[in-house]
Protein backbone atom coordinates (compact mmCIF):
# COMPACT_ATOMS: atom_id res chain seq x y z
CA UNK A 1 0.00 0.00 0.00
CA UNK A 2 2.92 2.19 1.17
CA UNK A 3 4.66 1.60 -2.39
CA UNK A 4 1.26 2.40 -4.10
CA UNK A 5 0.54 6.10 -2.42
CA UNK A 6 3.86 6.93 -3.33
CA UNK A 7 3.97 5.97 -6.85
CA UNK A 8 0.59 7.92 -6.98
CA UNK A 9 2.02 10.55 -5.35
CA UNK A 10 5.58 10.76 -8.07
CA UNK A 11 2.52 10.68 -11.12
CA UNK A 12 0.76 13.78 -9.51
CA UNK A 13 3.59 15.46 -8.29
CA UNK A 14 5.08 16.15 -12.36
CA UNK A 15 1.25 15.98 -13.65
CA UNK A 16 0.37 19.31 -11.59
CA UNK A 17 4.11 20.87 -12.84
CA UNK A 18 3.26 19.86 -16.83
CA UNK A 19 -0.11 21.13 -16.61
CA UNK A 20 1.17 24.93 -14.88
CA UNK A 21 3.94 24.88 -17.41
CA UNK A 22 0.99 24.27 -20.18
CA UNK A 23 -1.28 27.37 -18.81
CA UNK A 24 2.50 29.65 -18.58
CA UNK A 25 2.82 28.74 -22.01
CA UNK A 26 -0.52 29.53 -23.01
CA UNK A 27 -0.12 32.69 -20.92
CA UNK A 28 2.48 33.88 -22.65
CA UNK A 29 0.68 33.70 -25.91
CA UNK A 30 -2.10 35.44 -24.96
CA UNK A 31 0.00 38.05 -23.48
CA UNK A 32 1.32 38.39 -26.79
CA UNK A 33 -2.03 38.22 -28.60
CA UNK A 34 -2.97 41.62 -30.09
CA UNK A 35 -6.80 39.77 -30.51
CA UNK A 36 -7.72 40.23 -26.67
CA UNK A 37 -8.37 44.01 -27.45
CA UNK A 38 -9.32 45.81 -30.41
CA UNK A 39 -7.02 48.79 -30.48
CA UNK A 40 -4.22 46.33 -32.12
CA UNK A 41 -2.28 46.34 -28.80
CA UNK A 42 -1.07 43.67 -26.73
CA UNK A 43 -0.06 43.24 -23.40
CA UNK A 44 2.98 43.28 -24.74
CA UNK A 45 3.39 46.24 -26.09
CA UNK A 46 3.07 48.09 -22.74
CA UNK A 47 4.51 45.82 -21.12
CA UNK A 48 7.58 44.11 -22.86
CA UNK A 49 8.42 41.08 -21.65
CA UNK A 50 6.17 41.58 -18.72
CA UNK A 51 8.16 44.69 -17.30
CA UNK A 52 6.18 46.82 -14.93
CA UNK A 53 4.18 43.93 -13.69
CA UNK A 54 5.02 42.13 -10.16
CA UNK A 55 2.63 39.24 -10.61
CA UNK A 56 2.97 38.41 -6.56
CA UNK A 57 1.18 41.21 -4.61
CA UNK A 58 -2.28 40.98 -2.86
CA UNK A 59 -3.59 44.34 -4.32
CA UNK A 60 -2.86 47.09 -7.44
CA UNK A 61 -3.26 50.07 -7.89
CA UNK A 62 -3.13 51.47 -11.78
CA UNK A 63 -3.70 55.22 -12.79
CA UNK A 64 -4.80 55.99 -8.86
CA UNK A 65 -7.48 52.78 -9.08
CA UNK A 66 -7.14 50.27 -6.54
CA UNK A 67 -7.69 46.49 -6.94
CA UNK A 68 -7.65 43.34 -4.55
CA UNK A 69 -6.94 40.80 -7.39
CA UNK A 70 -4.90 40.31 -10.13
CA UNK A 71 -7.43 39.06 -11.97
CA UNK A 72 -9.15 42.56 -11.54
CA UNK A 73 -5.38 44.81 -12.69
CA UNK A 74 -5.71 42.17 -15.70
CA UNK A 75 -9.32 43.23 -16.57
CA UNK A 76 -8.78 46.79 -16.46
CA UNK A 77 -5.70 46.55 -18.59
CA UNK A 78 -7.65 44.56 -21.18
CA UNK A 79 -10.85 47.25 -21.03
CA UNK A 80 -9.06 50.31 -20.20
CA UNK A 81 -5.43 49.50 -22.55
CA UNK A 82 -6.96 47.16 -25.04
CA UNK A 83 -10.19 48.13 -25.41
CA UNK A 84 -11.33 44.74 -25.39
CA UNK A 85 -13.61 42.66 -23.41
CA UNK A 86 -13.18 41.59 -20.12
CA UNK A 87 -12.22 38.53 -19.37
CA UNK A 88 -14.53 36.04 -16.58
CA UNK A 89 -12.62 35.28 -14.04
CA UNK A 90 -13.37 31.42 -13.79
CA UNK A 91 -12.26 31.51 -18.03
CA UNK A 92 -9.60 29.31 -19.02
CA UNK A 93 -8.17 32.53 -20.80
CA UNK A 94 -7.88 34.16 -17.69
CA UNK A 95 -6.77 31.08 -15.56
CA UNK A 96 -3.74 30.80 -18.16
CA UNK A 97 -3.06 34.37 -18.64
CA UNK A 98 -3.05 35.10 -14.63
CA UNK A 99 -1.08 31.57 -14.21
CA UNK A 100 1.60 33.65 -16.57
CA UNK A 101 1.60 37.07 -14.93
CA UNK A 102 2.27 35.40 -11.68
CA UNK A 103 5.84 34.07 -13.02
CA UNK A 104 6.61 37.99 -13.50
CA UNK A 105 8.61 39.47 -10.75
CA UNK A 106 8.11 43.66 -11.41
CA UNK A 107 10.85 44.41 -13.87
CA UNK A 108 11.77 48.07 -14.75
CA UNK A 109 10.48 49.29 -18.20
CA UNK A 110 13.47 49.69 -20.78
CA UNK A 111 11.65 52.78 -21.60
CA UNK A 112 8.45 54.40 -20.87
CA UNK A 113 5.32 53.78 -23.21
CA UNK A 114 2.63 54.78 -21.56
CA UNK A 115 0.06 55.66 -24.19
CA UNK A 116 -3.77 55.17 -24.54
CA UNK A 117 -3.79 54.24 -20.88
C1 LIG B 1 -1.61 50.89 -23.30
C2 LIG B 1 -0.66 50.37 -22.36
C3 LIG B 1 -1.00 49.10 -21.58
C4 LIG B 1 -1.43 47.89 -22.08
C5 LIG B 1 -1.70 47.52 -23.54
C6 LIG B 1 -1.54 46.99 -20.94
N1 LIG B 1 -1.18 47.64 -19.80
FE1 LIG B 1 -1.07 46.83 -17.95
N2 LIG B 1 -0.50 48.62 -17.19
C7 LIG B 1 -0.32 49.79 -17.90
C8 LIG B 1 -0.01 50.88 -17.00
C9 LIG B 1 0.24 52.33 -17.39
C10 LIG B 1 0.00 50.33 -15.69
C11 LIG B 1 0.23 51.06 -14.38
C12 LIG B 1 1.47 50.65 -13.68
C13 LIG B 1 2.74 51.09 -14.37
O1 LIG B 1 2.95 52.29 -14.55
O2 LIG B 1 3.55 50.21 -14.71
C14 LIG B 1 -0.29 48.91 -15.86
C15 LIG B 1 -0.35 48.01 -14.81
C16 LIG B 1 -0.62 46.66 -14.93
C17 LIG B 1 -0.62 45.72 -13.83
C18 LIG B 1 -0.27 46.03 -12.38
C19 LIG B 1 1.24 45.95 -12.25
C20 LIG B 1 1.78 46.09 -10.87
O3 LIG B 1 2.74 45.35 -10.54
O4 LIG B 1 1.28 46.91 -10.11
C21 LIG B 1 -0.93 44.50 -14.35
C22 LIG B 1 -1.05 43.18 -13.59
C23 LIG B 1 -1.13 44.69 -15.78
N3 LIG B 1 -0.91 46.01 -16.10
C24 LIG B 1 -1.44 43.67 -16.64
C25 LIG B 1 -1.68 43.86 -17.99
C26 LIG B 1 -2.13 42.81 -18.87
C27 LIG B 1 -2.32 41.35 -18.47
C28 LIG B 1 -2.30 43.37 -20.08
C29 LIG B 1 -2.87 42.70 -21.32
C30 LIG B 1 -4.19 42.14 -21.19
C31 LIG B 1 -1.93 44.77 -19.97
N4 LIG B 1 -1.58 45.03 -18.69
C32 LIG B 1 -1.94 45.67 -21.03
C33 LIG B 1 -0.42 49.91 -19.27
C34 LIG B 1 -0.85 48.92 -20.14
Amino acid sequence: MKGFSLLIVLLIIPLSFSLTFAGVLDGKKLFNDTTLGTNGKSCNSCHPDGSGINGKKSSYTIMGRKFGSLEDAINFCIKMALKGKELKKDSKKMKDLSTYVKTLTGKKRKRKIIKGC
